[in-house]
């Protein structure tokens, strides 16, 4: 690490650090016949990352009162379920990608079945990771789950996953309202998520709750833009997965609705938007802001 790191730089580490180790340590089963199944999820889960969701979900934490290390559980259940998105996401009959985190694919690597399967099962570990080893008391183990279950269903993830389909091949089409929307459905729901888990593991009044939720809203929206920025702009080599392929499938994004500049100057509001929203949360929230400023500037 740079001598000169700020304290912010050095919390964030300390957060990535001890998340890939809990990550690493994370074993699924010792049935010999579940060794694939096992394999095929610690090829996905350990491949890198960003892992900005489980470290928003620690810095919100620790922003409001908690050690960040309490909420390792329900980070990892977070970034599981994450991974399992991305596994299904890259699917065949859904974009069709061969390449994620640089490395193939899972469904390359382990077949199709197996990349379904090792995906699914993620939802059901990250239930377990929760419900068995999260402390907290009843009420927030219950607001944890019921956090995850509405950001990743019909109303979340999924439903953001059905809306994108649906515009595949004539995304450039889409109108604005219908795009912000797939966005914060596809991508923002579990960002948003992250940092409220976060804060409810912390015991967070609502109004902490609410300002932090507003904050990741946008954070979760101007990631999705600047992911297709990257789309359009950036190299495979440097995403570690396909560059191009948005509009080579006629995906609904910003940079197809709005242009280069466009989408760029959209990005920019949104994280002005989320840097606002940062003024109404009380407690030290210098890394939230570098996090944010982090996802707008990143290059994968
Ligand atoms: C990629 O997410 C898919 C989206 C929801 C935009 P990330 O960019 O967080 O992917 P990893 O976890 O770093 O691989
Ligand atoms: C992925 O969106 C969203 C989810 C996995 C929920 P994209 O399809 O735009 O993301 P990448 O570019 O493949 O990572
Ligand atoms: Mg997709
Ligand atoms: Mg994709």
């Amino acid at each position: 690490m740079a001598e000169n790191a700020t304290k912010n730089e050095i919390r964030w580490e300390s957060h990535r650090r001890a998340f890939e180790k809990y990550l690493e340590g994370l074993r699924f089963t010792e049935e010999p016949e579940l060794e694939t199944l096992e394999e095929a999820m610690r090829y996905s889960m350990l491949a890198g990352g960003k892992r900005v969701r489980p470290t928003l979900c620690m810095e919100t934490a620790w922003v409001l009162g908690a050690e960040p290390e309490k909420v390792l559980p329900s980070a990892a259940a977070i970034e599981l379920i994450h991974t399992y998105s991305l596994i299904h996401d890259d699917l065949p009959a859904m974009d069709d990608d061969d390449f994620r985190r640089g490395r193939p694919t899972a469904h390359k690597k382990f077949g199709e079945a197996m990349a379904i399967l090792a995906g699914d099962a993620f939802f059901g570990e990250a239930l377990t990771l929760i419900t068995i080893h999260q402390k907290g008391n009843d009420s927030q183990i219950l607001g944890v789950v019921q956090e995850l279950a509405s950001s990743t269903g019909v109303n979340g993830m999924v439903g953001g996953q059905v809306m994108d389909i649906g515009h595949t091949g004539v995304g450039g089409d889409a109108d604005p309202r219908t795009l912000s929307m797939i966005h914060k459905y596809k991508t923002g729901a579990l960002i948003k998520s992250s940092a409220r888990i976060g804060a409810i593991l912390a015991g967070a009044d609502d109004e902490s709750k609410n300002a932090v939720s507003e904050y990741a809203a946008e954070l979760g929206l101007c990631f999705q833009i600047v992911d297709d920025l990257l789309n359009a702009t950036a190299t495979t080599e440097e995403l570690g997965k396909s560059a191009g392929s948005d509009a080579e499938l006629g995906k609904a994004t910003f940079v197809g609705v709005y242009g280069l500049e466009g989408a760029r100057r959209e990005a920019d509001e949104s994280v002005e938007r989320a840097l606002s929203a940062l003024a109404k949360v009380d407690g030290d929230t210098s890394g939230l802001r570098d996090l944010a400023l982090f996802v707008r500037h990143r290059g994968s």
